[in-house]
């Protein structure tokens, strides 16, 4: 079985992006900017935030961190996203989800402005990937989609399931498989049959968030299989731990990804990757320099 090390893999390309950075640098004399907007103190999202910061850190591109309050006003929340969409210096904008009990998340989505939206989690975002005229595209789907070209891997023509429906990581990766032109089935927790679906299934795309949930059985011998599950160490599982149970695998699957060391890190790349993207759109620069 071929472990798809998304560890290694970020790794590699954070280099290359960051010359790109430095190439960037160079040419206009600024460098990228994030700003990273974190609402409250969530144990969860602060870790996070810390490991997107030092990732951007390691590139050459610049974060801004905005910690606000847990009790902050919906209003004063989008007062602060629209002081970054109005900064010219600063290129993406992400705010860390969820958020505290009592703001809206979509509001706050949809104040940031289309341009710098570098989650790719706005109805702009969606709309333009779904129209195949992306900006950017949701950090995830993205990483996974770059894991898969690492290992050249192409998925033209292959079966392929997404288990899961978010906006986040489902959705957009339905669309980014079909654009790569795989054939795709999403299911959900209402699909009836799963385990006839997934045995179909070239290629499974694994975004339940149910720990340890699915093993060797449920997919087809062959299969190339993505968890995107991350759980903590609990009552089911001694490890941190994603929704497959990744040792029953070997000698099963054509290739895999780890959990941690898969698609973790490549989500982080990705955001690194948007912006710059994001940096390239706004300062009108078509070409890798
Ligand atoms: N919360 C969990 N994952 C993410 C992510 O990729 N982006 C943001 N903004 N919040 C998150």
């Amino acid at each position: 079985m071929i472990l798809l090390d998304g560890k290694a893999t970020a790794q590699k390309k954070q280099i290359e992006l960051k010359k790109t950075v430095d190439q960037l640098f160079l040419k206009t004399g600024i460098r990228p900017k994030l700003a990273v907007v974190l609402c409250g103190d969530y144990p969860p999202s602060q870790i996070y935030v810390r490991n997107k910061i030092k990732a951007c850190q390691e590139v050459g591109i610049i974060s801004d961190f905005i910690k606000l309050p847990s009790d902050i006003t919906q209003s004063n929340l989008i007062l602060e996203i629209e002081k970054l969409n109005q900064d010219p210096l600063i290129h993406g904008i992400l705010v860390q989800m969820p958020l505290p009990k009592g703001l809206d998340s979509n509001l706050a989505i949809e104040a940031i402005s289309e341009y710098k939206d570098v989650d790719g989690f706005s109805y702009s975002s969606l709309g333009r990937l779904m129209a195949k005229n992306s900006i950017v595209k949701s950090c995830t789907p993205l990483g996974i989609m770059r894991l898969l070209e690492e290992y050249k891997i192409n998925v033209s023509g292959l079966n392929a399931a997404v288990v899961g429906r978010s906006t986040i990581v489902g959705l957009p990766m339905q669309m980014m498989l079909t654009h790569a032109d795989a054939t795709v089935t999403l299911c959900h927790s209402k699909t009836k049959n799963l385990s006839v679906i997934l045995q179909q299934s070239d290629l499974v795309v694994v975004a339940m968030h149910q720990c340890r949930f699915l093993g060797q059985q449920d997919f087809k011998k062959g299969a190339i299989v993505i968890d995107v599950g991350i759980h903590p160490p609990g009552p089911q599982n001694a490890k941190i731990s994603g929704d497959v149970r990744f040792e029953e695998l070997e000698n099963w699957a054509y290739a895999a990804t780890p959990v941690p060391g898969g698609v973790g890190p490549m989500t982080i790349y990705a955001l690194l990757e948007n912006t710059v993207t994001l940096f390239k759109y706004q300062n009108k620069i078509d070409e890798l320099v």
